[in-house]
């Protein structure tokens, strides 16, 4: 017998079934719910509700388990690539040698924009937000790109679209960044591998050829990874629901962009190394933050920290502070916004406002030391994660449309003006 919850209202004993997870996660099936009881439910912020049945990433935020199809996100940081990655997420298993060799042949025949779209560069002001951009011209792909419009595309046509996306982001961000800089744009160069290709765009020049520092191609890889999925976030959420309807995969994409720029989400990167620089160039007493952080009349919150699903550590941010410590040495860096992180943390850890609230280092809390030891400006920081979350969303858009889910479409309590007749302008 299938296992089912009672809800009672008021005479009526409904029977609602329970759906069990591979990891025996439970969720209450309410789809009948309205139907049966003239109920809704009701969950700001989505905090209780299961959006999706989904088979790419499972996270329990109370042990810190990170997984990416059954794969823990520390063996992965480790041991792979970010197109290894990408792969594992898009189709659902690791590539064997001739198919992982297949798909990055695919990728890099794909690295190249139509000429037209660089006059989109020219148009937007220098010093324009990057997520803004990225938002824009990932949408206009789909001009450039139609066949990416059709909704009952095959399967391998539909591969074409994730592939071109794929391949062109790295292409785009680059020159999103070299547009601000006024500086010449850098093709992609087919050669190389697609860190490499991406960091060589960023920092390579025409006037002269750039060796590509290994140390800085290895941390990208581990950044994009340990960001490429995280189940269903604000911008994931935002994926599935805008494909839903049907909209093409630029355009969903070009959503969770925009979703993903909000500093309580992916903008927190930025946020956290401008909130970092505030502290040092105002003396770098710790302690003034973190009560600043705790006063509620005061809408200061200690940026890095937190997070909606994880309520014990953040995996990601164990293997972040680890990579920053490394790379900054490495790379001979010696950052003073690192220490004050450092010794903003362990006053954070050590509070009791903090500890009550479950409240840890997210993954946004040293990544952009990494990013800014790497060479890019902070603005730069959210676009470096919407580059690693591409495969995520990629993915789980392809698996809203496998499954075929219904359009997303929540429903609401009324709480407004009951019916009232409409008053003349001039008895107003
Ligand atoms: N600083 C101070 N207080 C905080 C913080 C913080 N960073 N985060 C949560 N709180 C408090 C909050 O005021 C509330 O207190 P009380 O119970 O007294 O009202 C309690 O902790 C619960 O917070 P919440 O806002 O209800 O929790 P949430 O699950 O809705 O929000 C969050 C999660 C990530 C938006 C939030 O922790 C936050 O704003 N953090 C700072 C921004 C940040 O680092 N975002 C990146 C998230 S991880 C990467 C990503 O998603 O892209």
């Amino acid at each position: 017998m299938s296992e089912t919850i009672s809800l009672r209202i008021g005479e009526n004993n409904l029977e609602l079934p329970v759906i069990t997870g591979t990891e025996n996660e439970k969720a209450i099936d309410i789809s009948k719910l309205r139907d049966q009881t003239g109920y809704i439910t009701l969950d700001p912020g989505f905090k209780n509700t299961g959006a999706a049945k989904s088979a790419i990433t499972f996270l329990d935020g109370e042990k810190g388990i990170l997984r990416y199809r059954g794969y823990a996100i520390e063996e992965l940081a480790s041991k792979s690539t970010f197109v290894e990655v990408a792969y594992l997420l898009i189709y659902g298993e690791l590539p064997t040698g001739n198919e992982l060799e297949t798909f990055r042949m695919t990728v890099r025949r794909h690295t190249l924009i139509h000429e037209d779209m660089k006059k989109f560069f020219d148009g937007f002001p220098s010093k324009s937000h990057p997520m803004g951009l990225l938002s824009a011209l990932v949408g206009a792909l789909s001009a450039f790109y139609p066949e990416s419009l059709n909704a009952h595309a095959t399967e391998e046509e539909e591969d074409l679209t994730v592939i071109q996306l794929l391949a062109k982001m790295p292409t785009i961000v680059s020159w999103i960044y070299k547009k601000s800089l006024g500086h010449p744009l850098i093709y992609p160069s087919n050669d190389l591998d697609y860190v490499t290709n991406f960091l060589n765009m960023i920092f390579g020049q025409r006037t002269e050829q750039t060796e590509i520092d290994p140390v800085m191609v290895s941390a990208m890889n581990t950044l994009l990874i340990l960001h490429a999925d995280h189940e269903q976030n604000c911008s994931t959420s935002t994926v599935r629901i805008v494909g839903s309807s049907q909209a093409n995969l630029f355009a969903s994409i070009s959503a969770g962009i925009s979703a993903l720029w909000g500093p309580l989400h992916g903008g927190a990167n930025q946020a956290v190394i401008e909130m970092l620089e505030k502290i040092k160039n105002d003396g770098g007493d710790c302690d003034k933050w973190i009560a600043k952080a705790k006063d509620k009349n005061d809408p200061f919150r200690l940026m890095g920290f937190g997070h909606r699903v994880y309520k014990n550590f953040d995996p990601r941010a164990k293997i972040i502070k680890k990579a920053c410590d490394e790379v900054l040495e490495k790379l001979g860096i010696n950052d003073p916004v690192l220490e004050i992180a450092k010794k903003l943390e362990n006053a954070a850890l050590n509070d009791p406002y903090f500890i009550e609230r479950k409240l840890y280092p997210n993954v946004d809390f040293y990544s952009g030391i990494i990013y800014r030891a790497l060479g890019f400006p902070t603005d730069m920081f959210t676009v470096l994660f919407a580059l690693g979350r591409l495969p995520g969303w990629i993915a789980q858009w392809r698996e809203m449309r496998t499954n075929k889910e219904p359009i997303g479409r929540p429903r609401q309590v009324y709480v407004g003006a009951p019916e009232r007749n409409y008053v003349d302008l001039a008895k107003r």
